[in-house]
Protein backbone atom coordinates (compact mmCIF):
# COMPACT_ATOMS: atom_id res chain seq x y z
CA UNK A 1 0.00 0.00 0.00
CA UNK A 2 2.85 2.62 1.01
CA UNK A 3 3.82 2.03 -2.76
CA UNK A 4 0.74 2.89 -3.98
CA UNK A 5 1.12 6.19 -1.99
CA UNK A 6 4.53 6.73 -3.37
CA UNK A 7 2.56 6.29 -7.29
CA UNK A 8 -0.02 8.56 -6.30
CA UNK A 9 2.28 11.40 -4.78
CA UNK A 10 4.60 11.00 -7.75
CA UNK A 11 1.81 11.02 -10.65
CA UNK A 12 0.55 14.05 -8.37
CA UNK A 13 3.94 15.56 -8.53
CA UNK A 14 3.77 15.27 -12.14
CA UNK A 15 0.24 16.60 -12.84
CA UNK A 16 -2.13 16.15 -15.93
CA UNK A 17 -1.44 20.41 -16.87
CA UNK A 18 2.28 19.43 -17.27
CA UNK A 19 2.29 16.57 -18.61
CA UNK A 20 5.96 16.50 -19.77
CA UNK A 21 9.07 17.88 -18.58
CA UNK A 22 10.24 21.51 -20.07
CA UNK A 23 14.03 21.57 -19.14
CA UNK A 24 14.41 19.46 -22.00
CA UNK A 25 15.07 19.63 -25.83
CA UNK A 26 12.74 16.77 -27.47
CA UNK A 27 13.86 17.16 -31.02
CA UNK A 28 17.72 16.72 -30.16
CA UNK A 29 17.48 13.29 -27.81
CA UNK A 30 21.06 11.85 -27.79
CA UNK A 31 21.99 8.67 -26.07
CA UNK A 32 23.27 10.82 -22.92
CA UNK A 33 21.84 10.49 -19.62
CA UNK A 34 19.04 12.80 -18.48
CA UNK A 35 18.34 12.13 -14.71
CA UNK A 36 14.67 11.97 -13.95
CA UNK A 37 12.99 11.81 -10.96
CA UNK A 38 12.42 8.65 -9.57
CA UNK A 39 13.80 5.38 -9.11
CA UNK A 40 12.76 1.91 -7.88
CA UNK A 41 15.44 -0.06 -5.42
CA UNK A 42 14.19 -3.58 -4.17
CA UNK A 43 16.97 -5.57 -2.38
CA UNK A 44 17.46 -9.56 -1.18
CA UNK A 45 19.37 -10.69 1.64
CA UNK A 46 20.48 -13.80 2.89
CA UNK A 47 17.44 -15.93 2.20
CA UNK A 48 17.49 -14.98 -1.51
CA UNK A 49 13.70 -13.82 -1.56
CA UNK A 50 13.25 -10.25 -2.90
CA UNK A 51 11.25 -8.22 -0.88
CA UNK A 52 8.85 -5.13 -1.21
CA UNK A 53 10.73 -2.54 -3.63
CA UNK A 54 9.96 1.27 -3.58
CA UNK A 55 10.33 4.02 -5.21
CA UNK A 56 13.04 6.58 -4.38
CA UNK A 57 13.87 10.14 -5.59
CA UNK A 58 16.63 9.71 -8.45
CA UNK A 59 20.48 10.17 -6.87
CA UNK A 60 23.25 8.44 -5.86
CA UNK A 61 23.27 5.17 -3.63
CA UNK A 62 25.49 4.11 -0.79
CA UNK A 63 27.56 1.08 -1.48
CA UNK A 64 30.36 -0.64 0.86
CA UNK A 65 33.49 -0.36 -0.87
CA UNK A 66 33.66 -4.11 -0.54
CA UNK A 67 30.15 -5.02 -2.67
CA UNK A 68 30.54 -7.92 -4.67
CA UNK A 69 29.71 -6.10 -7.70
CA UNK A 70 32.58 -3.63 -7.52
CA UNK A 71 35.65 -5.76 -6.38
CA UNK A 72 34.29 -8.95 -8.49
CA UNK A 73 31.89 -7.49 -11.10
CA UNK A 74 28.88 -9.47 -9.94
CA UNK A 75 26.31 -7.35 -12.21
CA UNK A 76 23.75 -7.58 -14.79
CA UNK A 77 21.53 -4.80 -16.23
CA UNK A 78 19.00 -4.63 -18.52
CA UNK A 79 17.59 -2.23 -21.13
CA UNK A 80 14.03 -1.72 -22.09
CA UNK A 81 11.89 1.21 -23.70
CA UNK A 82 8.41 2.78 -22.69
CA UNK A 83 6.60 4.45 -25.43
CA UNK A 84 3.75 7.36 -25.74
CA UNK A 85 1.12 6.18 -27.90
CA UNK A 86 -0.36 8.41 -29.90
CA UNK A 87 -3.29 8.77 -27.50
CA UNK A 88 -1.08 9.36 -24.47
CA UNK A 89 -1.56 5.63 -23.29
CA UNK A 90 1.58 4.51 -22.18
CA UNK A 91 3.30 1.10 -22.93
CA UNK A 92 6.74 -1.19 -22.02
CA UNK A 93 7.90 -3.25 -25.12
CA UNK A 94 8.40 -6.64 -23.98
CA UNK A 95 8.90 -6.58 -20.54
CA UNK A 96 8.28 -10.13 -19.22
CA UNK A 97 11.64 -10.85 -22.08
CA UNK A 98 13.99 -8.64 -19.96
CA UNK A 99 13.07 -10.03 -16.78
CA UNK A 100 13.22 -13.82 -17.62
CA UNK A 101 16.98 -12.48 -19.61
CA UNK A 102 17.75 -11.52 -15.98
CA UNK A 103 16.75 -14.22 -14.58
CA UNK A 104 18.92 -16.23 -16.52
CA UNK A 105 21.65 -14.28 -16.16
CA UNK A 106 21.64 -13.92 -12.68
CA UNK A 107 21.70 -17.64 -12.58
CA UNK A 108 24.93 -17.82 -14.47
CA UNK A 109 26.43 -14.98 -11.77
CA UNK A 110 25.21 -17.10 -9.10
CA UNK A 111 22.41 -13.92 -7.82
CA UNK A 112 19.47 -14.43 -6.45
CA UNK A 113 16.64 -12.57 -9.06
CA UNK A 114 13.16 -11.06 -9.07
CA UNK A 115 10.02 -12.47 -10.48
CA UNK A 116 8.96 -11.59 -13.67
CA UNK A 117 5.87 -10.10 -11.75
CA UNK A 118 8.28 -8.17 -9.16
CA UNK A 119 10.41 -6.88 -12.79
CA UNK A 120 7.71 -6.07 -14.38
CA UNK A 121 6.06 -4.29 -11.37
CA UNK A 122 8.85 -2.33 -10.61
CA UNK A 123 9.49 -1.01 -14.69
CA UNK A 124 5.82 0.37 -14.84
CA UNK A 125 6.20 2.55 -11.32
CA UNK A 126 9.32 3.92 -12.80
CA UNK A 127 8.01 4.48 -15.77
CA UNK A 128 4.87 5.73 -14.15
CA UNK A 129 6.86 7.99 -12.11
CA UNK A 130 8.46 9.49 -14.50
CA UNK A 131 6.50 9.76 -16.93
CA UNK A 132 7.09 13.51 -17.43
CA UNK A 133 10.19 12.41 -19.23
CA UNK A 134 8.77 10.04 -21.96
CA UNK A 135 9.04 12.03 -24.85
CA UNK A 136 6.59 12.54 -27.43
CA UNK A 137 5.32 10.27 -30.05
CA UNK A 138 7.69 10.10 -32.83
CA UNK A 139 10.58 12.34 -30.49
CA UNK A 140 12.04 9.49 -28.51
CA UNK A 141 11.55 7.03 -25.79
CA UNK A 142 12.38 6.35 -22.09
CA UNK A 143 15.35 3.97 -21.82
CA UNK A 144 14.40 2.27 -19.05
CA UNK A 145 17.68 0.26 -16.83
CA UNK A 146 17.21 -2.32 -14.53
CA UNK A 147 20.24 -3.67 -12.78
CA UNK A 148 21.13 -6.45 -10.42
CA UNK A 149 23.95 -6.09 -8.25
CA UNK A 150 25.71 -7.98 -5.79
CA UNK A 151 25.50 -5.05 -2.91
CA UNK A 152 26.50 -7.21 0.02
CA UNK A 153 30.55 -6.37 1.64
CA UNK A 154 32.70 -9.47 0.66
CA UNK A 155 36.83 -9.95 1.12
CA UNK A 156 37.36 -13.73 -0.50
CA UNK A 157 35.99 -14.40 -3.95
CA UNK A 158 32.27 -15.64 -3.18
CA UNK A 159 29.01 -14.34 -4.26
CA UNK A 160 27.80 -11.35 -2.11
CA UNK A 161 25.19 -11.78 0.73
CA UNK A 162 22.87 -9.11 -0.48
CA UNK A 163 21.18 -7.99 -3.71
CA UNK A 164 19.65 -4.98 -5.33
CA UNK A 165 17.18 -5.05 -7.74
CA UNK A 166 17.46 -1.00 -9.00
CA UNK A 167 15.41 0.86 -12.37
CA UNK A 168 16.57 4.18 -13.65
CA UNK A 169 14.92 5.62 -16.66
CA UNK A 170 16.45 8.46 -18.80
CA UNK A 171 14.43 9.86 -22.36
CA UNK A 172 16.75 9.13 -24.89
CA UNK A 173 16.86 9.34 -28.77
CA UNK A 174 19.04 8.28 -31.11
CA UNK A 175 22.17 6.04 -29.98
CA UNK A 176 25.12 6.94 -32.53
CA UNK A 177 25.80 10.70 -32.80
CA UNK A 178 25.19 10.88 -36.18
CA UNK A 179 21.94 9.87 -35.75
CA UNK A 180 19.78 7.63 -38.33
CA UNK A 181 22.94 7.95 -41.00
CA UNK A 182 24.43 4.26 -42.15
CA UNK A 183 27.44 2.72 -39.93
CA UNK A 184 30.80 2.08 -40.67
CA UNK A 185 31.93 -1.11 -38.78
CA UNK A 186 35.42 -2.24 -37.77
CA UNK A 187 36.44 -5.94 -37.85
CA UNK A 188 38.38 -6.40 -34.77
CA UNK A 189 41.14 -8.28 -35.04
CA UNK A 190 42.89 -8.11 -31.99
CA UNK A 191 40.13 -8.55 -29.37
CA UNK A 192 36.70 -10.57 -28.55
CA UNK A 193 34.29 -9.65 -27.01
CA UNK A 194 33.49 -13.43 -25.69
CA UNK A 195 34.76 -16.61 -25.70
CA UNK A 196 33.29 -20.68 -25.37
CA UNK A 197 32.31 -21.07 -22.57
CA UNK A 198 32.40 -17.55 -20.95
CA UNK A 199 29.15 -15.16 -19.91
CA UNK A 200 29.08 -13.51 -23.46
CA UNK A 201 25.24 -14.52 -23.85
CA UNK A 202 24.49 -13.07 -20.25
CA UNK A 203 24.17 -9.06 -20.09
CA UNK A 204 26.73 -9.13 -17.33
CA UNK A 205 28.36 -5.99 -16.43
CA UNK A 206 31.71 -7.63 -16.91
CA UNK A 207 31.01 -7.89 -20.70
CA UNK A 208 30.73 -4.41 -21.48
CA UNK A 209 34.23 -2.28 -20.17
CA UNK A 210 36.28 -5.43 -21.88
CA UNK A 211 35.06 -3.84 -25.68
CA UNK A 212 35.57 -0.27 -24.56
CA UNK A 213 39.15 -0.25 -25.68
CA UNK A 214 38.43 -1.86 -29.46
CA UNK A 215 35.31 0.70 -29.55
CA UNK A 216 37.40 4.04 -28.74
CA UNK A 217 40.37 3.04 -30.92
CA UNK A 218 37.65 2.42 -33.89
CA UNK A 219 36.01 5.81 -33.16
CA UNK A 220 39.07 7.42 -32.95
CA UNK A 221 39.82 6.36 -36.42
CA UNK A 222 35.91 7.88 -37.63
CA UNK A 223 34.25 4.22 -37.29
CA UNK A 224 30.60 4.17 -35.30
CA UNK A 225 31.34 0.44 -34.05
CA UNK A 226 33.19 -2.80 -34.26
CA UNK A 227 32.22 -6.06 -35.42
CA UNK A 228 33.94 -9.07 -33.24
CA UNK A 229 34.59 -12.64 -34.69
CA UNK A 230 34.08 -15.96 -32.86
CA UNK A 231 37.45 -16.21 -30.70
CA UNK A 232 38.15 -19.47 -31.51
CA UNK A 233 38.18 -20.00 -35.36
CA UNK A 234 38.72 -15.86 -35.79
CA UNK A 235 36.38 -15.81 -38.78
CA UNK A 236 32.46 -16.19 -37.81
CA UNK A 237 31.19 -12.85 -36.93
CA UNK A 238 29.66 -12.48 -33.61
CA UNK A 239 27.92 -9.07 -32.52
CA UNK A 240 28.68 -5.37 -32.36
CA UNK A 241 29.94 -3.94 -28.74
CA UNK A 242 26.05 -2.82 -28.28
CA UNK A 243 24.13 -4.59 -30.70
CA UNK A 244 23.35 -7.88 -32.62
CA UNK A 245 23.95 -8.25 -36.35
CA UNK A 246 22.04 -9.41 -39.54
CA UNK A 247 22.93 -10.13 -42.75
CA UNK A 248 20.45 -9.95 -46.19
CA UNK A 249 21.03 -12.16 -49.57
CA UNK A 250 17.85 -12.26 -51.40
CA UNK A 251 15.20 -13.10 -49.51
CA UNK A 252 17.17 -14.87 -46.53
CA UNK A 253 17.75 -12.90 -43.43
CA UNK A 254 20.81 -14.47 -41.48
CA UNK A 255 21.87 -13.61 -37.92
CA UNK A 256 25.14 -15.80 -36.06
CA UNK A 257 23.29 -18.68 -34.19
CA UNK A 258 22.88 -17.77 -30.15
CA UNK A 259 25.41 -20.66 -29.16
CA UNK A 260 26.53 -19.22 -25.59
CA UNK A 261 28.75 -16.51 -27.08
CA UNK A 262 26.02 -14.07 -28.28
CA UNK A 263 23.79 -12.14 -26.56
CA UNK A 264 19.90 -12.84 -27.33
CA UNK A 265 18.67 -9.39 -28.48
CA UNK A 266 14.91 -8.91 -27.81
CA UNK A 267 14.76 -6.75 -30.56
CA UNK A 268 17.20 -9.29 -32.87
CA UNK A 269 14.48 -12.03 -31.76
CA UNK A 270 11.52 -9.21 -32.47
CA UNK A 271 12.63 -8.94 -35.98
CA UNK A 272 13.21 -12.93 -36.56
CA UNK A 273 9.59 -13.27 -35.63
CA UNK A 274 8.63 -9.92 -38.10
CA UNK A 275 10.91 -11.46 -40.97
CA UNK A 276 9.23 -14.56 -41.22
CA UNK A 277 5.42 -13.01 -41.01
CA UNK A 278 6.55 -11.07 -43.71
CA UNK A 279 7.82 -14.21 -45.79
CA UNK A 280 11.44 -14.04 -45.03
CA UNK A 281 13.20 -16.77 -44.76
CA UNK A 282 15.66 -16.48 -41.61
CA UNK A 283 18.77 -18.28 -40.40
CA UNK A 284 20.25 -18.38 -37.13
CA UNK A 285 23.90 -20.04 -37.93
CA UNK A 286 27.13 -19.58 -38.29
CA UNK A 287 28.37 -16.71 -40.30
CA UNK A 288 31.90 -16.62 -41.94
CA UNK A 289 33.03 -13.12 -41.99
CA UNK A 290 33.90 -13.35 -46.51
CA UNK A 291 29.90 -13.57 -46.70
CA UNK A 292 30.02 -9.85 -45.78
CA UNK A 293 31.31 -9.79 -49.29
CA UNK A 294 28.15 -9.98 -51.21
CA UNK A 295 25.53 -9.71 -48.77
CA UNK A 296 22.72 -7.10 -50.17
CA UNK A 297 22.18 -5.54 -46.86
CA UNK A 298 24.27 -5.71 -43.30
CA UNK A 299 22.36 -3.90 -40.21
CA UNK A 300 22.64 -3.89 -36.34
CA UNK A 301 19.55 -4.59 -34.14
CA UNK A 302 19.26 -3.59 -30.22
CA UNK A 303 16.66 -1.78 -27.70
CA UNK A 304 18.98 1.16 -27.23
CA UNK A 305 20.20 1.22 -31.55
CA UNK A 306 17.06 0.42 -32.65
CA UNK A 307 17.63 -0.95 -36.39
CA UNK A 308 20.71 0.93 -37.60
CA UNK A 309 21.78 -0.04 -41.21
CA UNK A 310 25.10 -0.70 -42.57
CA UNK A 311 26.95 1.78 -44.72
CA UNK A 312 30.64 0.05 -44.85
CA UNK A 313 32.64 -2.77 -43.27
CA UNK A 314 36.15 -2.26 -42.76
CA UNK A 315 38.07 -5.66 -42.48
CA UNK A 316 42.46 -6.14 -42.70
CA UNK A 317 42.19 -3.18 -44.24
CA UNK A 318 39.22 -3.67 -46.99
CA UNK A 319 36.50 -1.90 -46.99
CA UNK A 320 33.11 -3.28 -48.12
CA UNK A 321 30.45 -0.59 -49.01
CA UNK A 322 26.57 -1.58 -49.20
CA UNK A 323 24.35 0.47 -51.09
CA UNK A 324 21.78 2.53 -48.82
CA UNK A 325 18.48 4.45 -50.28
CA UNK A 326 14.90 4.18 -48.12
CA UNK A 327 14.18 1.05 -49.79
CA UNK A 328 16.21 -0.24 -48.17
CA UNK A 329 14.80 -4.15 -46.10
CA UNK A 330 15.85 -2.99 -42.90
CA UNK A 331 13.84 -0.27 -43.08
CA UNK A 332 10.93 -1.91 -43.80
CA UNK A 333 11.02 -4.11 -40.73
CA UNK A 334 11.89 -1.25 -38.88
CA UNK A 335 9.59 0.64 -39.77
CA UNK A 336 6.79 -2.70 -38.86
CA UNK A 337 8.70 -2.51 -35.37
CA UNK A 338 8.13 1.07 -34.64
CA UNK A 339 4.67 1.14 -35.99
CA UNK A 340 3.46 -1.63 -33.33
CA UNK A 341 5.85 0.66 -30.62
CA UNK A 342 3.87 3.41 -31.54
CA UNK A 343 0.79 2.17 -31.44
CA UNK A 344 0.27 2.74 -35.24
CA UNK A 345 0.39 -0.85 -36.52
CA UNK A 346 -1.74 -3.78 -34.88
CA UNK A 347 0.34 -5.52 -31.92
CA UNK A 348 -0.83 -8.98 -33.20
CA UNK A 349 2.18 -10.94 -30.85
CA UNK A 350 0.85 -8.86 -27.57
CA UNK A 351 4.43 -7.29 -27.54
CA UNK A 352 2.95 -3.88 -25.76
CA UNK A 353 2.49 -4.04 -22.13
CA UNK A 354 -0.05 -0.82 -21.34
CA UNK A 355 0.99 1.09 -18.31
C1 LIG B 1 20.62 -1.94 -25.03
O1 LIG B 1 20.50 -1.96 -26.24
O2 LIG B 1 19.65 -1.73 -24.30
C2 LIG B 1 21.90 -2.24 -24.39
O3 LIG B 1 21.85 -2.71 -23.30
C3 LIG B 1 23.17 -1.93 -25.04
C4 LIG B 1 23.96 -0.91 -24.28
C5 LIG B 1 25.41 -1.01 -24.61
C6 LIG B 1 23.44 0.48 -24.50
Amino acid sequence: ASSLQEIIKASSYIGRDDEFANDIDWNNLGFGLTPTDYMYIMKCGRDDEFKQGQLNRYGNIELSPSAGVLNYGQGLFEGTKAYRGEDKRLFLFRPQQNAIRMQIGAQRMCMPSPSTEQFVDALKKTVLANRRWIPPPGKGSLYVRPLLIGSGPILGLAPASEYTFLVFASPVGNYFKDGTAPLNLYVEDEFHRSTRGGAGDVKSITNYAPVLKSLSRARNRGFSDVLYLDSVHKRYIEEVSSCNVFILKRNVLSTPATNGTILEGITRNSIIEIARDLAFQVEERPIPVEELLDADEVFCTGTAVGIAPVGSITYKGNRIEYKTSNQLVCLRLYSRLVGIQRGIIEDKMGWMIEI
